[in-house]
């Protein structure tokens, strides 16, 4: 996909379709009525019929418009006209998605958007080429699906033309080469989540590892194997695995560009992504409803593995590693027994009591191989607990962090790269609740505060790290009809790193 600015006039743009914005009141934007002037008030015509009411992302494709350089123009609804000038970045995003979505439905190859824009302040020019690059990728992206019928008849779309200031152009188009990167992040992330756990199993997610190593000069990636994690005593990550015919990896993906810039002298970020392949539960385990979508109980390890894709596509002048502990969690035979007693890589002993809170097992250990990093922050992300979705619904990622700057400049992030997140508590007192009779801690504390006494459990493994966590259990995917990889937080965790990338 090739994404442009154009600063000239309208009429005169070289592209198949030109997507306009109309208001549920039947008034036409200014870009529209403009349009509207050379091609024989065709545009207002059609509204005042009442064809086209302008409601919020409803679409009208007109043809054969005469008087302009393009032959169709796309009326996009903005639904009610907003109160102050300046829409809102939300209607913004939807009626962007909705002409992307709309253009793919035609024959349409190139689309210039002209719809308002969120004010300035709201929205830089660097934003907004980013977001709607991210958005076309989002709105373009086709899940990878097993069905044998006719392939639906894919989109013509390759360029997206965005009308800019010339003054904003470079910053436009360099968001553009941001949210490209996004895009590709994001598609990645979702198409392996989006695998069923017999194809997804730990070994592809290592292979996939591999193979961005082969396509990024900037990447160095290492899979460890059962063997090399025994050497490394990961107790709890063993655990876990020991139950599954399916052999666990740790993967490592190292971004280090020759002249790492940032703050303690190229200390990295190192990202934690839980990678449970299918999470049965094991022997405590999980009721058949919606079991099925255990299969994106890798989401964190699929976001760790595609944001890496994006760190290397962009050449980000910071160092960056990513780490993945990928196995499956089985009942069987072999496998983990409640009450159970394990040693982490740490050194903490841990008595199983539920063998379903397995992640909290696998992450322990991954954190712990993050200290030889010696990291400036490091930010674990994973689907960890039901608990979280009966906190915060869907909408919003948990943020969990022993600093509180962290926990607020990733809040902040999601804000401005609408990938929203909230900072939840993390105080002693939940980490007291884990307290066990027969080892240095159990991996579960009850019911209340599920999401909490989770986040506590990894705070256990963290002390002396600038440490975040980030419980998606909520945001990675989604259920029902619409079920399938969200792609978040991808839009978060680059926002945070391209503010690290600039920062001085
Ligand atoms: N992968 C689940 C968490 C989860 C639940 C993600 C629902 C998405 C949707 C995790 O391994 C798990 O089973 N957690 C338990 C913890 C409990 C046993 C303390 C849970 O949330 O029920
Ligand atoms: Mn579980
Ligand atoms: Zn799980």
């Amino acid at each position: 996909m090739q994404f442009d600015t154009w600063t000239k006039a309208l009429a005169e743009l070289p592209v198949d379709c030109v997507a306009v914005g109309v208001q549920d009141d039947g008034e036409l934007t200014p870009e529209a009525k403009a349009l509207d002037q050379r091609c024989g008030e065709k545009l207002s015509r059609l509204v005042k019929r009442g064809d086209f009411t302008g409601k919020a992302g409803e679409t009208w494709l007109v043809t054969d418009v005469a008087g302009l350089s393009a032959e169709r123009v796309l009326l996009v609804g903005l639904g009610a006209k907003p109160s102050s000038p300046g829409v809102t970045r939300k209607a913004w995003r939807r009626s962007v998605t909705a002409a992307i979505s709309s253009a793919t439905r035609t024959r349409v190859t190139s689309l210039a958007l002209a719809l308002p824009r969120p004010a300035a302040k709201t929205l830089s020019d660097e934003r907004l080429g980013r977001a709607v690059a991210e958005l076309t990728g989002h709105t373009l992206y086709r899940v990878n699906d097993l069905k044998t019928g006719k392939k639906p008849r894919a989109h013509a779309l390759t360029r997206v033309v965005v009308a800019a200031q010339a003054k904003g152009a470079q910053a436009t188009a360099k968001g553009f080469a941001q949210g490209a990167a996004l895009a590709n992040g994001a598609a990645l992330m979702r198409n392996l989540a989006n695998l069923p756990g017999n194809v997804c199993t730990p070994t592809y997610l290592g292979k996939t590892a591999e193979g961005l190593a082969r396509t990024h000069k900037s990447l160095k990636v290492k899979v460890l194997g059962l063997a090399e994690i025994k050497r490394e005593k990961m107790g709890c990550f063993l655990a876990v695995t020991q139950g599954s015919e399916e052999p666990p990896r740790f993967i490592v993906i190292e971004h280090k560009p020759a002249r790492a810039q940032g703050k303690n002298n190229g200390a990295p970020v190192v990202l934690v992504g839980k990678g449970i392949t299918f999470d049965t539960g094991g022997i405590s385990l999980k009721d058949p409803p919606t079991m099925d979508e255990m299969k994106f109980d890798m989401s964190g390890a699929a976001c760790v593995i595609g944001t890496m894709n994006a760190v290397a596509d962009l050449n980000l002048p910071i160092h960056v590693v990513g780490l993945v502990a990928a196995c499956e969690n089985m009942p069987d035979g072999r496998a983990i027994k409640p009450g159970d007693i394990v040693t982490s890589a740490h050194g903490l002993t841990v008595e199983i009591l539920n063998t379903d809170a397995e992640g909290r097992l696998i992450l322990c250990d991954a954190l712990n191989y993050a200290r030889r990093f010696k990291p400036d922050v490091v930010i674990d992300m994973a689907t960890l607990t039901g608990a979280i979705v009966v906190a915060l619904g869907v909408h919003h990622t948990g943020v969990f962090s022993n600093s509180d700057a962290l926990a607020r400049e990733l809040v902040d992030c999601g804000l401005a790269a609408d990938d929203r997140a909230w900072h939840m508590p993390l105080t002693e007192e939940y980490g007291e609740q884990l307290k066990s009779n027969f080892a240095d801690m159990a991996n579960v504390a009850g019911r209340d505060g599920g999401s909490i006494t989770a986040a506590a459990f990894l705070g256990k493994f963290t002390q002396g790290l600038t440490w975040a966590h980030l419980d998606i259990a909520g945001t990675a995917y989604q259920g029902g009809g619409a079920k399938g990889s969200t792609g978040r937080p991808s839009a978060m965790l680059l926002e945070y790193l391209l503010r690290r990338a600039t920062a001085r």
